[in-house]
């Protein structure tokens, strides 16, 4: 594939969110669902944001949270089936480390279903020990906070 006219962008007010929506659709199994208002949400509060660009058609997709120092969380890593196996995959999540904000943090960390290989290829180490989740839908949350506000609090001087 050439790939030469192909452009990377780390401008995230440029980001075509009608766009982003179908290509998490097409690609992503885990964001099938994502409405526009919460994209933008995610979108705002990430940074770096990167997406790959063939002419005015979005083909990738990726972006970061971090704290500049410590740690870092690389999210939705997605190349349009049409565009994957050219190396735009590897090249999206290489501009997202060399970023300023994530190029000196100690550890990067991602979470991956299936592609354990792709992000080997790129450096990262299978980490399977460490990694916790919380699923916070709003009723568990909730649920939670009144069992919580349930237990007596005893102080024993
Ligand atoms: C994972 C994904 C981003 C890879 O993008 P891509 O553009 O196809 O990957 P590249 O062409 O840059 O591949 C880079 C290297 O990884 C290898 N690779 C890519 N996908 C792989 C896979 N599933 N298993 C093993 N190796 C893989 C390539 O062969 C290439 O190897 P090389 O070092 O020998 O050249 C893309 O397949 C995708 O969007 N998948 C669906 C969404 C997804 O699962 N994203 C990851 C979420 S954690």
């Amino acid at each position: 594939m050439d790939c030469s006219h192909i452009q990377f962008c780390a401008d995230k007010t440029k980001v075509n969110f009608v766009q982003l929506q179908r290509l998490f659709a097409k690609t992503a199994f885990w964001a099938q669902e994502r409405n526009i208002d919460d994209l933008r949400i995610a979108i705002a509060n990430s940074n770096p944001v990167v997406t790959v660009w063939d002419k005015q058609r979005l083909i990738g997709f990726a972006r970061a949270t971090s704290d500049g120092v410590y740690r870092a969380g690389i999210w939705d890593v997605i190349v349009d089936p049409d565009y994957q196996g050219a190396g735009l995959g590897r090249k999206l999540v290489q501009t997202v480390l060399s970023h300023p904000l994530v190029n000196r943090v100690e550890r990067v960390y991602l979470t991956t279903t299936h592609q354990q290989s792709f992000y080997e290829r790129i450096g990262f180490e299978k980490n399977e020990t460490t990694t916790m989740v919380l699923y916070n839908n709003p009723e568990s949350a909730e649920d939670l906070a009144r069992r919580i506000k349930a237990i007596p609090v005893t102080i024993d001087n």
